[in-house]
């Protein structure tokens, strides 16, 4: 670090101490992988690690711009008793989180690593409240490049959780290392002070299934005004379709959900297992097209809905101190609620009993019994809240999404048409009108950027006077790169609508 940066720091830090996360980080959305969706609790180990990072350099990933081998929850064992140092699993890193960081950054990569601003990680392992500059020091030393830092077990309120954040941001800067920081708090609030804090921060719930990627696009929306280098609005990780993951889509929704991280300038966080990826989503991660669309932050940070007919979107709270708006969506999250929901009402049931033999017994059918049985309606209404069931659904809907490039002077823009629906539909996608609001009064050339994947969905560039053509259901889209270069149409012909398929 340049001295002059140093003094500034320093200064700025004595006068003002919750100064800005000030790393230099993230000008572009960050692009790597992450062991979460593949892996979960399990396998997070550094043969698994060093193996991701090989993948990476042998697949062409590291060539289209992946850079962050990132491990997520569950590499921790606890605390030193006697220092209260962060323990990594002695069983899956044996020779230590330097040997690791060492290797990862001797192929040309960076290593990621997880944490929480509360007292324990979601998985339960040592969270980083009241010990966040011991900590970011233990990940300064250990040469740790990227930190995600998540919000379970920790106090939900908007103020403790800037406060909490900070402290871990503060103790980022002050090691002097530049470190970059994921904030996962799973809110849309997050992104008005987000870029104060950290590098990106999670503005929904966890994208692992296509319902939770059409809330993450729908909260995003909304959110493009908070986005900029240094600062990027987050979705979540990209979901791949190969179906031994444990999480996974189908192919046609894994290119759609690129594509919109791709216009919305998401971070590109690979969700899959490197190990097992298929063809099909290797060619959609390194589509340099669509990654470009991506890093192409200069002249609009974050693409955002030209046309929507989708009803208003009203974005959930997440919160795990407050259950009744968490969503309970996976099977087995329903019937471990209806099982509670069971008990629960087990118990309320034999409570009630109790009460009014006790209530009999004294012969005392007045006060104390109506203190008792609303008190125990609270507590069953209380829980049947708690257990509400919350299955998240896809509209029916379509939507075009558009971001301004820094191409040819800031006049292309990107274009993809969304169908979330589940059948193909045709509808007025972008009209004359529209394309002479975005700089095209006399049409556009409209490049096909999946054409090179899927020569069959149509034309690679044609000339466009509006955009109306049919995209298929499940998951459809189509991308588009629109200039006003003639010269660069293949199929020049006045052609007044597109009918590419995908
Ligand atoms: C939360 C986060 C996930 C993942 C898990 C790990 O659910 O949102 O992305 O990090 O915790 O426990």
């Amino acid at each position: 670090m340049r001295r002059s940066h140093i003094l500034i720091r320093f200064t700025a830090t004595l006068l003002y101490p919750s100064l800005a996360l000030d790393n230099g980080l993230a000008l572009t959305p960050p692009m790597g992988v992450n062991t979460w969706n593949s892996f979960r609790c399990d396998n997070v180990t550094a043969v698994n690690i060093k193996a991701f990072a090989d993948v990476m350099v042998s697949n062409g990933l590291k060539d289209a711009g992946y850079q962050y081998v990132n491990m997520d929850d569950c590499w921790s064992t606890g605390r030193d008793p006697h220092t209260g140092e962060l323990i990594a699993d002695p069983s899956a890193f044996p020779l230590g989180m330097n040997e690791l960081s060492d290797y990862v950054h001797k192929k040309g990569l960076l290593l990621g690593i997880y944490g929480d601003r509360g007292v324990k990680t979601c998985a339960g392992r040592p969270g980083s409240l009241d010990f966040e500059e011991q900590d970011a020091k233990t990940y300064a030393a250990w040469e740790i490049d990227y930190l995600k830092e998540d919000s379970c077990f920790a106090k939900f309120d908007h103020d403790s959780a800037f406060r909490e954040y900070r402290k871990m941001r503060n103790a980022l800067n002050a090691t002097g290392r530049h470190i970059y920081l994921s904030l996962c708090g799973w809110n849309e609030w997050y992104a008005e002070a987000g870029k104060d804090i950290g590098n990106s921060w999670r503005i929904a719930a966890d994208s692992d299934d296509w319902p939770h990627v059409y809330i993450a696009a729908r909260t995003n929306e909304r959110l493009a005004q908070y986005a900029t280098p240094g600062g990027w609005n987050d979705p979540d990780m990209l979901i791949g379709s190969v179906q031994s993951n444990a999480i996974y889509i189908t192919p046609r929704q894994q290119r759609t959900q690129f594509s919109l991280w791709s216009i919305m300038s998401a971070p590109l966080l690979i969700g899959s297992d490197l190990q097992t990826l298929s063809k099909h989503d290797l060619d959609t991660l390194t589509n340099m097209k669509v990654i470009g669309v991506n890093q192409d932050v200069k002249a609009s940070a974050q693409g955002a809905p030209v046309f929507s007919n989708c009803p208003v979107f009203k974005a959930k709270e997440q919160n795990l101190f407050k259950p009744w708006y968490y969503p309970i969506s996976k099977a087995y999250e329903i019937v471990l609620g209806l099982a509670i929901a069971a008990l629960a009402t087990g118990l309320c049931f034999v409570g009630s009993l109790a009460c009014a033999c006790t209530c009999r017994q004294h012969k005392n059918m007045g006060v104390g019994c109506a203190i008792c049985g609303c008190i125990l309606m609270v507590a069953c209404a209380t829980l049947a809240i708690y257990m509400r069931i919350n299955i998240p659904t896809v509209d029916d809907c379509q939507q075009t999404w558009v971001k301004r490039l820094s191409s040819n002077g800031a006049t292309d823009v990107a274009v993809l048409l969304v169908n979330w629906g589940t059948s193909a539909k045709t509808v007025d996608w972008c009209n004359a009108s529209c394309l002479a609001n975005l700089g095209f009064p006399n049409g556009a050339c409209a490049e096909n950027l999946w054409f090179d994947y899927e020569p069959e969905s149509g034309q690679s560039s044609r000339w466009l006077r509006s955009i109306s053509g049919i995209v298929p259901g499940d998951g459809g889209s189509i991308f588009y790169r629109l200039s006003s270069s003639q010269a660069s149409c293949t199929n020049t012909s006045s052609a007044q609508q597109t009918s590419l398929m995908m």
